[in-house]
């Protein structure tokens, strides 16, 4: 967060940053778009994705679009160490299918930061 905070510069100001752990954010506003990329597969727990469901629907109204990637279901067992959940489109649309309709589905080859190229499932939902 230091590192994007000091790249944005004087642009820093305008944006909120809030640090907190996502399972029990409760956010106070309501956003457009929630865009997560590599967070959601850390959440191993059923409780902890149950939280994280809960703030983004504390977050977003109908017509809210959610971009969620995760690593696919062949993708790497560990990130930074920790294990993690892997999904494919189907099972990635499932963990939201109740509140979000979705809209695109695909499978992406991301590379790391060390070079490593990794499979990663997307979807782009919106909210019911
Ligand atoms: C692999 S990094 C991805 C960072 C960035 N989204 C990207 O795509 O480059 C995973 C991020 O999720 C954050 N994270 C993991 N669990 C979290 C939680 N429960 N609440 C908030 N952030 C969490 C970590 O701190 C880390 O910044």
């Amino acid at each position: 967060m230091e590192t994007s905070r000091a790249r944005l510069g004087p642009r820093a100001a305008q944006v909120d940053w809030v640090v907190a752990d996502v399972t029990h954010w409760r956010p106070d506003r309501r956003f457009d778009v929630w865009h997560d990329r590599a967070l959601f597969h850390f959440l191993t727990e059923p409780a902890q994705r149950d939280g994280y469901r809960a703030a983004l629907r504390q977050a977003t109204a109908p017509g809210a679009w959610l971009v969620v990637a995760t690593f696919a279901a062949d993708g790497p067992e560990r990130c930074s160490g920790l294990p993690v959940r892997r999904y494919d489109g189907p099972g990635l649309v499932a963990e939201f299918g109740g509140d979000f309709a979705p809209h695109d589905v695909w499978r992406d080859a991301h590379r790391s930061p060390g070079g490593v190229l990794q499979p990663f499932t997307w979807a782009v939902m919106r909210r019911r």
